[in-house]
């Protein structure tokens, strides 16, 4: 199920202990999944985070295999995200999740949907910081890897309390702490404040993360300057992009510019990933879930500078329906370098 995949050559999976970049890979559930962190993990991260797992479904459902694995539990350089409202389930899930392996437990304090607000937890908790704390105080009491947090500026304009909730939360033991730069009522609207995370920065001595709209170095260079922060999470800058990371780890100096691959390489790299999807998923499941990244890996070929090409609507469905790693190869090649190969264009042609 979590067989790895042959990657084009030059790229390498990173192993424990990761190398320390300050650029991390944001959770995102639905999308930073065990395949997709192994390709990001692959190019270069500091650290990458499993998709949110709610506390309460830890320990009333049986999880199946592949939730357990999606937890990366034996994986490099990969924090485990808890989510949930309840100080002891969150104590016995973390001390549960250590216990299978995992390396460092982040609380979520930071998911802004509703169906996760409704039940108070995620950024709700920001709005009862004496809750949030009980919660943190919980986790950080029943493991002994490091607890991290991750959070918003706030509920909303009227109640920017991430410097205050930092400061407890550093005082019950956190080792790190994220900042999306917005409030909960901001949802993904507006432009992230950078500049607002370093009330965050000035406040604690751990290290602060900043996230939100870093999609590149000049962008990473932006946050951490009007910030001040240590590091920065990189989320939706990395669909279809996964070197990303390593891009601006690169461009802040601290690593050789990564291979980014380009053409048939980058087919390569796509179907690899596919088929990790589909090995990961199940066929039927993971074809839907591979649909999303292709659109990505299609976006991003659109959008890709000097090789940047509008891909023609018939290539881009053919590739979405694509049923075998082989065929998303040849039609990813196709879109890639432009040279179109499809039955129907070939007699068109
Ligand atoms: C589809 C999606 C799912 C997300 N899921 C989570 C999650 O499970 N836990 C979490 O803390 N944040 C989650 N986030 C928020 C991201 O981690 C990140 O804070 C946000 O996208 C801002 O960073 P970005 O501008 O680099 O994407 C999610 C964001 C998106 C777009």
């Amino acid at each position: 199920m979590t067989k790895q995949p042959a990657y084009p050559s030059g790229f390498k999976v990173a192993q424990p202990p990761f190398g320390g970049l300050p650029v991390l890979l944001a959770p995102m559930a639905g999308i930073t999944d065990l395949p997709f962190r192994r390709v990001v993990a692959g190019f270069g991260a500091g650290l990458v985070v499993s998709e949110m797992v709610a506390s309460a479904e830890l320990l009333t459902a049986r999880p199946s295999a592949r939730a357990r694995a999606e937890l990366g539990l034996g994986e490099g350089a990969t924090a485990v995200q808890l989510a949930g409202r309840e100080a002891g389930a969150m104590a016995e899930a973390a001390r549960m999740l250590e216990g299978q392996g995992a390396r460092i437990i982040d609380i979520n304090m930071g998911c802004p949907a509703k169906k996760v607000t409704s039940g108070w937890s995620g950024s709700a908790l920001m709005r009862e910081p004496d809750h949030a704390l009980r919660l943190i105080e919980a986790v950080r009491g029943a493991v002994s890897v490091p607890v991290t947090l991750k959070m918003r500026l706030g509920w909303d304009e009227g109640c920017l309390n991430a410097p205050e909730l930092a400061v407890r939360a550093e005082g019950a033991g956190v080792s790190m702490i994220t900042v999306h730069g917005r409030t909960r009522c901001q949802f993904y609207r507006g432009a992230a404040d950078w500049a607002a995370i370093a009330a965050v920065v000035r406040a604690v001595s751990v290290p602060v993360v900043a996230n939100g709209d870093i999609i590149d170095a000049s962008t990473a260079r932006a946050a951490l300057a009007a910030s001040g922060a240590a590091a920065v999470m990189v989320g939706r800058g990395a669909r279809g992009r996964p070197w990303v990371l390593a891009s601006i780890a690169a461009g802040l100096g601290l690593m050789p510019l990564p291979d980014i691959p380009h053409g048939a390489q980058r087919a390569a790299l796509v179907a690899a990933h596919y088929d990790a999807i589909l090995s990961f998923y199940g066929r039927e499941l993971g074809l839907r879930v591979a649909r999303k990244h292709l659109g990505w890996y299609l976006d991003a070929a659109a959008e890709g500078g000097a090789e940047g090409r509008a891909i023609p609507s018939d290539l881009r469905r053919a590739i979405l329906t694509a049923d075998t790693p082989a065929r998303v190869m040849a039609l990813m090649a196709d879109a890639l370098s432009g040279v179109p190969s499809l039955p129907a264009r070939a007699q068109a042609a």
